[in-house]
């Protein structure tokens, strides 16, 4: 689990509880949103290339390192519910490309399906990627979305989750399979109940954001 300082940790604690599990249906998607803003500055801090360049600023020139936009960050959100929490993506980054994943998790059998995939057939040599999803239950999507990736010839350095809630399961499975791949998460909740559902969680992520 990819962890900042502690007084981060507890700033983005009271965030996700205040706004996201308490917020009424209308102001939960701008909460997940906003969710998304902060942990996607958490998890790109020191892991995108630089440019070195001058700048004039009001008391002289000055010399700055930026995050270079030439090479935009590629953006995954797991439809529907990772939409949500990639909205504000492109207002902490210079440059991003969206491809969406559409999947779908079985009610029954908890398995998940694709009925989306706007995946790239290759990506670039150094390209860096952030999947969106904020429920990381008992992991099957998860697994099945980086499991797209890795067939596209991504290592596991070179990406990133960020999610809302992220339980156990989902994380063994993420740290057994894939190791060196970091989780970013608004909390850590301890339960997964037979129907699937993170425990407390927030409920179903997807029709809380759109019904
Ligand atoms: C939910 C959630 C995750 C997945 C997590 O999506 O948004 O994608 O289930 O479950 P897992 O870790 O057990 O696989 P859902 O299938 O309900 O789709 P939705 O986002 O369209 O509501």
């Amino acid at each position: 689990l990819g962890l900042c300082s502690q007084e981060r940790a507890d700033a983005l604690r009271n965030l996700y509880y205040l706004m996201i599990v308490q917020s009424p249906f209308d102001l939960h998607g701008s909460a997940m949103a906003e969710l998304g803003r902060l942990l996607i500055y958490e998890a790109t801090r020191d892991w995108l290339p630089t440019v070195s360049g001058e700048i004039d600023s009001p008391m002289g020139e000055a010399a700055v390192e930026f995050i270079d936009p030439r090479e935009p960050v590629a953006i995954v959100p797991i439809l529907r519910a990772g939409l949500a929490l990639s909205e504000h993506a492109s207002t902490v980054l210079p440059a991003t490309i969206t491809f969406h994943l559409g999947m779908r998790r079985d009610e029954t059998t908890l398995e998940p399906s694709i009925y989306l995939n706007n995946l790239p057939d290759q990506f670039p040599e150094g390209s860096r990627i952030l999947v969106l999803d904020p429920m990381l239950a008992t992991g099957g999507t998860i697994v099945a979305a980086i499991d797209l990736l890795k067939d596209r010839g991504v290592n596991n350095k070179q990406m990133k989750i960020i999610s809302a809630v992220a339980a156990p399961p989902a994380l063994q499975k993420l740290s057994k399979k894939f190791p060196g791949l970091h989780v970013y998460s608004g909390m850590l909740d301890p339960i997964v109940n037979e129907k699937g559902f993170i425990i407390p969680g927030l409920g179903d992520a997807g029709d809380r954001s759109f019904g």
